[in-house]
């Protein structure tokens, strides 16, 4: 299979291009400011971006794999819809024009997004509902820590498990950001608390409080490569589907996450 991965040279999109090289794949790597190799291929410019898509598809068996932010990420999937290649989406912070424009492309070709490509955040997706309906009254606030580079707040992940907690809620919780001087809380909030230091991967804890206990639920990335692997998971299973929108909990068979 051909996998073109935008934002080769991120975080991300690196430990992408490795996971895709490692797997035997065919790798094409794309850059703002290609320079040089990655995983033994070289960087192809993002403004050839069309035209590497339109070999892609040529070669029959292709899958875009985007890690950049949402403006590059929505010019990228048009460009994978209008070559007819399907496209794995891990960018998270779109907002609702970011969206729509996703939902676009996955009218002519299969999108997969995720906000979260580990899978224990898909059981942890899980397992918050099943909290969230058990413990109807009890007090919830949510904390997510990443390394100090990451551009979006609240992370994608931290939106999904809101997201989650509103469906098991029979009320939406109204969120709160933060808390300052003289600042109580008031029923039907979660708190949302966001650190942002050095190079953690990924955190994110959801506590449930209430009737002298805590439950509290954790999910710890340890390497980038966690994302990687889910995200050339998924590349691989997307490919051949028919166009139309799909979740990571469809390639592990566990149910959805449409968090943007
Ligand atoms: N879904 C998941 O499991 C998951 C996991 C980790 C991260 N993420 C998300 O993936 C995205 C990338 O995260 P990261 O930590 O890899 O970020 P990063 O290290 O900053 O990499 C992002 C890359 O995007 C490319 N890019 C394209 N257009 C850009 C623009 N206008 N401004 C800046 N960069 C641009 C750049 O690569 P070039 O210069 O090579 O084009 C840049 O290196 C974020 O949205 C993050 O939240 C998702």
């Amino acid at each position: 299979m051909r996998v073109v991965v935008t934002g080769a040279t991120g975080r991300t999109g690196g430990e992408v291009a490795r996971e895709v090289a490692e797997r035997g794949h065919d790798l094409v790597p794309v850059s703002r400011e290609p320079s040089g190799t990655i995983a033994g291929a070289d960087l192809r410019p993002a403004e050839d971006l069309p035209a590497l898509l339109d070999e892609a598809a040529a070669s029959g068996d292709a899958v875009l794999v985007d890690f950049t932010v949402p403006v590059a990420s929505a010019e990228y999937l048009s460009a994978a819809a209008a070559a007819g290649v399907p496209a794995v989406v891990g960018t998270t912070g779109f907002n609702s024009e970011g969206t729509a424009a996703l939902r676009e492309a996955a009218d002519s070709v299969p999108v997969l997004k995720a906000s979260n490509f580990a899978r224990g955040v898909q059981a942890l997706l899980n397992v918050v509902r099943e909290a969230a309906t058990a413990l109807p009254d009890y007090d919830v606030e949510l904390t997510e820590t990443h390394h100090n580079g990451k551009r979006d707040a609240p992370s994608g992940t931290a939106n999904t498990l809101l997201d989650e907690l509103d469906d098991a809620r029979e009320d939406a919780l109204d969120r709160t950001y933060g808390r300052e001087g003289e600042d109580p809380r008031e029923p039907g909030q979660v708190g949302v608390h966001v650190r942002r230091a050095g190079t953690v991967r990924g955190e994110h804890e959801v506590m449930f409080a209430d009737n002298d206990e805590v439950l509290s639920l954790t999910h710890r990335a340890e390497s980038r490569g966690v994302f990687a692997a889910g995200a050339v998971d998924a590349a691989e299973w997307l490919a051949g589907r028919e166009a139309g929108w799909y979740e990571f909990g469809d390639v592990i068979g566990d149910g959805g996450d449409d968090g943007v």
